[in-house]
């Protein structure tokens, strides 16, 4: 099991080396952390296999760590190592999920022993999961608002266009992969390969092979030469996942790659021509990014010939409803609990959440409710009790603990349209002028939150910038 990416967080610099040194021998890739705050660090730039954690840390509790890793929806495969192993703390970090609990002093034998059957524990359940998903569903993209058929549509003529490259943005869990692979099979392309590189999960320094392959030699560890993703993915589409997150010096190269059509090896000298339309995907705002230097606008310019962009599930409440009959049927067939139903309140209760995590959450939400209801029937007060502790707004306040800014403005922004818009008798004009606004720009910001109240007084929308 090496190839997996391990975070270490230990205080003891000498435990530190010693199991960095034993792990790396085993082929896995070890990054390491001295206390809580830069293992947090760590943990939001990286997606990791597995954390190794100590209980006892100079800034923090391990403990405390691992609470706010799951109330942020982080359910990384954890390892719990202490060496004041009370049944109290191995209690506490069973409930949140870390699938052992070492003692120390540790052997090394029994941690890579522990290691590497976790490891294969996790694996198995991810493609156990993977095929039952598969079983049940072909990949089809849900949905029938009007944001969703506009999306359809756009991934259909992206498809035609066979070598222009697509940029498909939005927020973490709106099925960007989804669209990626949509696009693939729609096109010309479908019969060749469909490559992915996740440019997040993938150390920097290791990028570069990865894309484009190396020869023999051409670096320590390099005995065999290698394809790169490029290579592997001639003649189809190359699927460059959170593409924000690549090193400016891999960005250079990126670029020349899309302008000269062709690639070098590491190490190696041959010009290899390529044939590959590139789909890449990010939910960071990458304009933004240009603007503050993290990511190069000629890339982005060779990137974003034909942008795609994936609404928010709060801007298309009224894909809820299906959605969520759509992922009760699936899992409930999965989990041999079929004709799990779901009463009208409860479909309410689940349309009014903001789903900071979109489909994806949706998803995840249904899957949790269908295996741990008791009755056949899921009603409003489970649905509740399954909604994360965040979704219940602090008394008066707009706050609420591990919910995006992003998603609180958005609320804040609907409550208030509503309640003006009601204020002012339901007449669009007249809610524009109380509020300073230009009647496009209401107008707009009511499709973008996916308010759908209809003016009273018919007017007609007005044309931009009226
Ligand atoms: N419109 C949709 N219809 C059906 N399933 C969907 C839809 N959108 C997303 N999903 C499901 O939600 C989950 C997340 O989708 P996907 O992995 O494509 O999201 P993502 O945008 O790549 O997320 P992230 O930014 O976190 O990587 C998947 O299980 C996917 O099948
Ligand atoms: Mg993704």
């Amino acid at each position: 099991m090496g190839n997996a990416h391990l975070l270490v967080v230990d205080d003891e610099p000498n435990i530190l080396t010693t199991l960095s040194t034993a792990l790396r021998l085993e082929g896995y890739s070890v990054d390491v952390a001295g206390g809580v705050r830069v293992a947090e660090e760590k943990l939001q730039k990286r997606a990791y296999d597995l954390l190794l954690l100590d209980i006892a840390l100079p800034d923090g509790d391990g403990i405390d760590m691992l609470t706010r890793l799951r109330a942020a929806r982080n359910e990384i495969p954890c390892i719990v190592m202490s060496g004041h192993g009370t049944i109290d703390t191995a209690v506490k970090a069973t409930r949140l999920g870390a699938l052992d609990f070492l003692e120390k002093p540790l052997s090394t034998d029994r941690l890579l022993l522990v290691l590497d059957n976790t490891l294969r524990l996790v694996r198995a359940e991810a493609e156990a999961r993977e095929l039952k998903a598969q079983a049940g569903w072909d990949g089809e993209i849900l949905g029938d608002s009007p944001a969703m058929l506009q999306l359809r549509e756009r991934i259909a003529r992206a498809a035609k266009a066979k070598d222009a490259n697509v940029l498909v943005t939005g927020e973490r869990g709106t099925g960007k992969e989804l669209v990626a692979r949509a696009i693939h099979l729609q096109s010309p392309r479908a019969k060749g390969p469909l490559e992915k590189l996740n440019c997040a999960a993938v150390p920097g320094e290791l990028i570069e092979s990865e894309l484009f392959g190396h020869e023999a030699g051409a670096f320590t560890g390099a005995t065999k030469s290698r394809r790169g993703k490029f290579e592997r993915a001639n003649r189809g589409t190359l699927f460059l996942d959170e593409v924000g997150d690549m090193p400016m010096p891999m960005q250079a190269k990126l670029l020349r790659v899309l302008q000269e059509r062709e690639i070098e090896r590491v190490g190696g000298g041959d010009v290899i021509k390529i044939d590959v339309r590139v789909v890449a995907a990010t939910n960071r705002d990458l304009v933004a990014a240009t603007s503050t230097g993290a990511f190069r606008p000629d890339l982005y310019d060779r990137l974003h010939v034909l942008p795609i962009e994936i609404p928010t599930l709060r801007a298309r409440r009224e894909d809820i409803p299906n959605l969520t009959r759509h992922f009760l049927e699936l899992t409930s067939r999965a989990n041999d609990r079929r004709g799990m139903k779901m009463t009208d309140d409860a479909l309410d209760v689940l349309s009014g959440y903001s789903f900071p995590g979109n489909v994806r959450e949706l998803k995840n939400l249904i899957e949790r409710l269908v295996i741990l209801s008791p009755d056949e029937t899921i009603d409003a007060e489970q649905v509740r009790s399954f909604l994360p502790q965040a979704g219940v707004p602090a008394a008066g306040g707009l706050f609420r603990a591990t919910v995006p800014f992003r998603v609180l403005v958005e609320e804040a922004e609907r409550t208030i349209l509503q309640e003006a818009l009601k204020h002012y008798g339901n007449q669009m004009a007249a809610t524009a002028r109380g509020l300073d606004l230009e009647r496009s720009h209401l107008y707009k910001k009511f499709r973008a939150l996916g308010l759908r109240e209809k003016p009273k007084d018919g007017e007609d929308e007005p044309l931009e910038s009226s």
